[in-house]
């Protein structure tokens, strides 16, 4: 399969067995393979060549065991050897706009000197994750697992105190990173197949005969006796994901971030 200079063997390799870990080698990881994975997320597209985004490395086991708890109770954020938050970050080009006279220059032109709005924050956001994708795939290629967490963006003012974040940076994601533990490799989880996912030209929406059948697989592990009382998939997922409690305070917190992201004018 490996065609004369190229490496789809060994990215084929990479994405294949790349899985989420929550258990890691207790064991800090190497200066030399942070350094590699923090140059994988520099090399990730960024919007405009801007690098939106900061990140935070979290070492501190004081600060993990706070961030495993405001984190919806994930015990093993605590323990994972390296934590790396992705900021989306438009506060370092406004702080440059301002060392640049761009106030001076918008009275003087007729413009208006915007803070940043939802577009930028949604553009800020891609770099984010961009690089942080970057960073599990640089990860994975040098043998050390990872794990996102998305509730970094719950608690948005303990997150801002704890992280010293200022008012135009938003910690999109957060990544639980640490070697694979000897021997210890789960098998690659399964996905929707690519025919309920990929549509030519234009977005189509699914029949209830395609959703029975793209279901089909997870469905034959549901269990009737669970603690939310669902009695099927669709009431089980929307009771642990998209109607739970952490995903209510998710929304509360972006609500909150989102106010510092209006593109009110800078007087
Ligand atoms: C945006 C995002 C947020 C996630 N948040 C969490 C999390 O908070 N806790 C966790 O254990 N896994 C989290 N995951 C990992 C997913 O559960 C995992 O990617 C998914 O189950 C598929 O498994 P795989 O990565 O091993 O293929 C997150 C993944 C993504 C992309």
């Amino acid at each position: 399969m490996k065609k004369e200079g190229t490496h789809f063997e060994a990215v084929a390799d990479i994405l294949n067995k790349r899985v989420s870990m929550r258990r890691f080698k207790e064991q800090p990881l190497r200066e030399e393979d942070v350094q590699w994975v923090i140059e994988g997320a520099r090399r990730a597209p960024t919007a405009g060549n801007m690098m939106l985004y900061s990140i935070l490395l979290v070492t501190d086991p004081a600060k993990k065991l706070i961030l495993s708890e405001s984190c919806d109770h994930q015990p093993f954020i605590a323990k994972a050897p390296l934590v790396m938050v992705f900021v989306a970050d438009y506060q370092r080009w406004f702080d440059y706009y301002e060392a640049s006279g761009v106030k001076d220059y918008c009275q003087k032109t007729g413009k208006r000197f915007k803070g940043p709005d939802e577009g930028d924050l949604f553009l800020a956001c891609s770099d984010a994750l961009i690089a942080a994708q970057n960073s599990v795939i640089a990860a994975e290629a040098r043998g050390i697992a990872s794990c996102y967490i998305g509730d970094i963006m719950e608690n948005y003012e303990r997150h801002r105190e704890l992280l010293n974040l200022p008012p135009w940076a938003f910690p999109i994601a957060m990544l639980c990173l640490g070697y694979y533990p000897e021997g210890e490799r789960p098998s690659p989880r399964s996905r929707f197949e690519s025919k309920y996912i990929v549509f030519k030209e234009a977005y189509k929406k699914l029949s209830p005969d395609e959703l029975k059948a793209m279901f089909q697989e997870e469905e034959k592990s549901f269990s009737q006796n669970n603690p939310f009382k669902a009695e099927n998939l669709g009431q089980w997922m929307y009771a642990r994901k998209t109607g739970s409690d952490f995903a209510e305070e998710m929304a509360r917190s972006v609500r909150k971030a989102l106010k510092n992201w209006q593109g009110e004018s800078i007087l």
